[in-house]
Order: structure tokens, then C-alpha cells, then sequence
């Protein structure tokens, strides 16, 4: 038997990347405009399980995860599956899966209340549309009571169809929000609490705009006005493409004083070959080049990338130029892969498919690679002051937790609370955090 009963409280899994995290935080606010309540524990009444489609076992995990979700007696919550899995096997999940109510893609869940009504009238529902009047205008504009940090999706959607990525597929064309729109919503969520933004985007670099005088304008320009909001002190952005790493871009990493000096900027592989046969429209001496211009505007930067091993075709010594390449640019922080073949996408059906045991031996070489520059990067920010966004508290009594401008987790004990900035001096490192010692009370 299914609920048809209304139900009162709601559950929002998020899975995968950070713009998950958002759309999760946009339907919970939709879903509590609709009279629900948010449940922490896991008895809710609907369950929207928020899922990603980026490697393989996504669509399984969706599968055991429906599973857990009944309950001793055997009844069911009302489940809605959400993201990517939904978007890319949504038919599969209704058919395999009875449990199942609701299935909403990423740009169609401004539509879940309409959804649960005709759920809760005893329908099973699919929405898959990518509408090209976005969802953003038809989301509730308040936001809801933000941490400290706070993510904003300022564009969605890819057109860059790397071989093995399903984004295209899963997320649709790119567009990027109107800049209005996004001063707006920036301004609530400071409003709401947050002190950082994070502007994200699969290619967020990508955004494109005209500001309030109808004059184009690109990421920098955006990052530029949010600056002004005086209550906002910190700015990030993620992900962006090194084909669209603009010269504003760079120049604003020396100009803008709240924005952070973090750039993520994948590069996959070290390998010109691979870059070609995994379609980026970058070499390696361009990304190099590009992350030159970068330190040149900001020589403190922090860098993270992303790395997908064992690509189809990837011989030893593609694999050793990466390594090469990792050597020369010395990552803050990175994040490797191994190739995992995602069905309709050119690479799943490339020649040259490599072994399981080679995927883990050279995720285990690069991870090693990336761990040691890590470490180095952490204890070369030893001595160095900064102010540390504080986040929540630590582990031990009067201990915080926060980040500093490089994100880097920092612990440092003071009388601080959450949503100050602190200045403090970096005293010990370790791979994946430091400790500090607050210096004074900032207020800025
Ligand atoms: N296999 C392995 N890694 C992938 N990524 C995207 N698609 C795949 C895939 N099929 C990685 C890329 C991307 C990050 C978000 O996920 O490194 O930058
Ligand atoms: Fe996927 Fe490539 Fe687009 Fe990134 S740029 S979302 S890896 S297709």
C-alpha cells in the first residue's frame, strides 16, 4: 500500500555535487511554502532522494537506497527520486521500482507541489522537461536561514560534451541566470546569514550577462557587483573550464578583495592525446599558461583540479604526463577519478577500454602525488595570518572549525561564533587541516 494520506513532513537527500546541495536547499524551501515540515530523523512522510548520475553505480545505489527507505511494518514514505538518475533513467526507475511516486529532473522540480498532488490523487508522475523558461522564476524568491556559507547556482547546463561526461545529457544547454535574478538572491542570502557565496555553475566561468545598465558582462563583472553588497565578505566559484578563463577573470583575483583566492580549474589529464579524445578544448600548455597568468595576478592563489585516470587509451606514459603535469603546477587540493564508462556517451564505446586493476594502481599513484602536494601546500601557509570564515564548532571544547581564504579547514580555539571572520596565525599542518592561533576579533 501507498500513502495517499497528505503528508506533513518531508526529507531531502542530496547526493553528488554542490549544485545538488542547492537545488535540495530550493526544494526544501519549495515544499515548506507548501505547508510541510522539514523532518531531521528518517521517518518523513515523503522522501525526495536528490541523486547523481557523474560515475557508474549512481542508478544502483539509487536503487538500494528505495530499498532502506521501508520501514519495519512495511509501509513506505512517498518516495520522489530528483537529479540526475532521474533525468537520465527516469523511465527505468518507474518501471523498476513501484515504490517510486515521483520522478523530477534537475530544470522540472519548481513543479514537485503540483506533483505531489497528483501523487497523493494516486498518479505516478514523471517530469523530465527541460523547459527553456527556467525553473528559477518560478521558485519561491525568500530564501531560507543560511549558514555562513551558501551556494548560488549562477548557470546550469553544459555544451562542452567532454566524451565521458553525461552533464550535457543530464543538466541540458547552458544558460546562465539573468544578473537581476542573481543580485537578488545574493542579497537574501545575506540577508538569511550567509557571509560567503559560492557562485556555481558546471561551467560557471561560462556566465554571461548584462548588468544594470543592459552593458554585457561576464563572471568578473557579476563577481564585481556582488562585491558591493556590504554585508557579503567572501566570494568563491566553481567549476569553471579552462577555455573560458577570461582575461577580466584573472584580473579580478588581483582586484577584488572578497574574492577568495581558490581556483578549481579541472584539467582531467597531462596527456595531449587524451585531452583530445576526451574532446576538451584545452592542451596542456594552455591550461599551464593560463595557470601562470592566474598566479601572476594573484601569486597566493590556491589551485584544485580534477583528474580522470585511466580514460580509454591512457598507455603509461600519457599517464606518466600527468603526473608531469601535477609535478609542475603543485595543487592546494585536487580530485582524481578513475574513467568509470557512463552509457550514451562517445567514451563508453571507445577502444582501448582499460583494466579494473590498472584504474586502481594508477588512481593509487596519482592520489599519492596529489596527497604529497597537499601536505606541502599546507605546511607552506605555516606563520602565515589570515582571517578564518568560522563555520561550526570542533571536535574539543572551545574549539571552531572554519576555512581560510585558500580553503583550507582550519581548528583554532577562541571566543569566537559561527559567521565571524577571525584573524589567526597558521601553526600546524597536516594533509587535510591545519590548527591555528586567533590573533584578534575582526569584524570585516
Ligand atoms: N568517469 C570518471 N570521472 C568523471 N567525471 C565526469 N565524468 C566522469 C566519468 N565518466 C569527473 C570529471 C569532472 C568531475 C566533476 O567528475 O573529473 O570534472
Ligand atoms: Fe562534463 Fe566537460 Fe561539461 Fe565539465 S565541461 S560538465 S566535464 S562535459
Amino acid at each position: 500500500m501507498h500513502p495517499t494520506r497528505l503528508p506533513q513532513t518531508f526529507k531531502v537527500k542530496n547526493f553528488g555535487c554542490q549544485m545538488n546541495v542547492y537545488d535540495g536547499e530550493r526544494m526544501t524551501e519549495l515544499l515548506i511554502a507548501d505547508g510541510l515540515a522539514a523532518a531531521d530523523g528518517d521517518d518523513a512522510d515523503l522522501v525526495v532522494l536528490n541523486t547523481c548520475h557523474i560515475r557508474e553505480k549512481a542508478a544502483e545505489k539509487v536503487y538500494s537506497d528505495i530499498g532502506r527507505l521501508r520501514r519495519e511494518d512495511g509501509s513506505v514514505p512517498l518516495i520522489a527520486v530528483a537529479g540526475c538518475v532521474a533525468q537520465a533513467e527516469g523511465e527505468e526507475i518507474m518501471a523498476r521500482a513501484p515504490a517510486v511516486r515521483m520522478v523530477v529532473g534537475p530544470q522540472a522540480y519548481h513543479r514537485l507541489p503540483q506533483m505531489l498532488g497528483e501523487a497523493l490523487a494516486g498518479r505516478r508522475v514523471t517530469d523530465t522537461d527541460m523547459p527553456s523558461a527556467t525553473k528559477f522564476a518560478e521558485l519561491p524568491p525568500r530564501r531560507r536561514r543560511s549558514g555562513p556559507t551558501a551556494f548560488l547556482t549562477v548557470q546550469e547546463g553544459c555544451d562542452k560534451f567532454c566524451t565521458y561526461c553525461v552533464v550535457p545529457y543530464t543538466r541540458g544547454a547552458e544558460i546562465s541566470r539573468p544578473f537581476g535574478a542573481l543580485l537578488d538572491e545574493a542579497q537574501r542570502l545575506v540577508e538569511a546569514g550567509a557571509r560567503e557565496i559560492t557562485l556555481l555553475g558546471q561551467n560557471v566561468n561560462a556566465w554571461s550577462g548584462e548588468d544594470g545598465r543592459g552593458r554585457p558582462i561576464g563572471l568578473d563583472g557579476l563577481i564585481r557587483a556582488l562585491a558591493g553588497l556590504p554585508d557579503l565578505a567572501r566570494i568563491r566559484y566553481t567549476t569553471s573550464h579552462p577555455s573560458d578563463m577570461s582575461e577580466g577573470l584573472i584580473a579580478a583575483h588581483a582586484e577584488i578583495a572578497k574574492l577568495m583566492p581558490f581556483l578549481h580549474l579541472p584539467v582531467q589529464s597531462g596527456s595531449d592525446g587524451i585531452l583530445k579524445a576526451m574532446n576538451r578544448s584545452h592542451t596542456t600548455e594552455s591550461y599551464l599558461r593560463t595557470i601562470e597568468r592566474v598566479r601572476a595576478a594573484r601569486p597566493d592563489i590556491a589551485l584544485s583540479g580534477d583528474f580522470i585516470v585511466g580514460f580509454p587509451g591512457e598507455s603509461e606514459s600519457d599517464f606518466a604526463q600527468t603526473l608531469k603535469l601535477i609535478d609542475s603546477v603543485g595543487y592546494a587540493q585536487a580530485f582524481s577519478f578513475k574513467f568509470s564508462s557512463r552509457p550514451g556517451t562517445p567514451a563508453a564505446v571507445m577502444d582501448g577500454q582499460i583494466a579494473p586493476e590498472v584504474l586502481d594502481e594508477r588512481l593509487k599513484r596519482l592520489q599519492a602525488a596529489i596527497n604529497r602536494d597537499q601536505l606541502a601546500f599546507n605546511q607552506g601557509s605555516l606563520g602565515k595570518r589570515c582571517k578564518v570564515l568560522v563555520e561550526r564548532r570542533g571536535k574539543r571544547p572551545g574549539q571552531w572549525l572554519g576555512k581560510s581564504p585558500w580553503l583550507q579547514s582550519v581548528h583554532f580555539e577562541s571566543a569566537a561564533t559561527v559567521g565571524e571572520l577571525v584573524e589567526v596565525e597558521l601553526t600546524e599542518a597536516g594533509p587535510n587541516s591545519l590548527h591555528a592561533r586567533a590573533v584578534e576579533l575582526a569584524t570585516a
